[in-house]
């Protein structure tokens, strides 16, 4: 109908989202990563679409169907996520990080699978995986950065820690260690830091709390980008 568009929180807007686990090869047959279900990126890709933004879904390896009328780039490896992330960067309005990047990957791939040893203890050695959302915000002419804290205590510190560290705009900080919430389970609560404003989000679905998230998120960015 005439005149929707207008009220739209994020209409005209490039929005990007990563999502999902990272997966860093080990051998041709083993990875490392994590538990991360993608519910959370995936419903705030549909919440950022509904606000009226065009959406790029940088996605690790999950189980969800892609949104529809969503750009989706399936990656693995947190090094593929970084270069799907700054391509295309300069005509992205507002990033945000909802990935769970692993932080280090195996500091080669073998390139035959790994054979049993006779030892009984093995060691692998790891490297630190670039930091996809800090490299976004030093960009030149970065888009407003929103990253997420994943914390099991202390989780407003940690995250004001995470905010001036990556030098963010915003981050939405996950208490992982309350039983029903964050990680993979479908809801979750949230509180979201600011340089200079907290506040917290009630536990609800993650759908539910995606659209209060990104009405959120977009009414600080209309304030960053008057
Ligand atoms: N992140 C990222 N690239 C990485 C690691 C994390 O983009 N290599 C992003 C996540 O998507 C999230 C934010 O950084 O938006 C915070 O992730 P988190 O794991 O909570 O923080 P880390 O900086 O990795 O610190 P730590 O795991 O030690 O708490
Ligand atoms: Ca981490």
């Amino acid at each position: 109908c005439a005149g929707q568009f207008e009220t739209l929180a994020l209409s005209g807007r490039t929005v990007f989202i990563t999502a999902g686990p990272t997966r860093e090869a080990l051998d041709p047959v083993r990875y490392i990563s994590n538990h991360s279900s993608g519910k959370m990126g995936y419903a705030l890709a549909e919440a950022a679409r509904d606000a009226g933004a065009r959406v790029k879904l940088i996605t690790g390896p999950v189980s969800i169907a892609a949104p529809e009328r969503v750009e989706c780039i399936r990656v693995e490896s947190a090094q593929q996520m970084l270069d799907a992330s700054l391509t295309g960067l300069s005509g992205c309005d507002l990033f945000i990080a909802a990935a769970a990047v692993a932080d280090y990957r195996p500091v080669s791939i073998a390139e035959h699978k790994i054979k049993k040893g006779s030892e009984e203890i093995m060691e692998l050695h790891l490297v630190k995986n670039p930091d996809i959302v800090a490299t976004v915000a030093a960009a030149e002419d970065r888009p407003y950065t929103v990253g997420f804290a994943a914390e099991t205590r202390d989780v407003v510190s940690y995250a004001q820690n995470k905010l001036a560290r990556k030098k963010l705009d915003l981050i939405v900080a996950n208490d992982v260690s309350a039983p029903g919430i964050g990680f993979n389970s479908d809801e979750n609560a949230v509180t979201l830091v600011g340089p200079d404003s907290i506040e917290t989000l009630p536990q609800t679905h993650k759908q539910q709390l995606a659209r209060q998230l990104i009405n959120r998120i977009a009414r600080h960015f209309n304030e960053y980008a008057k």
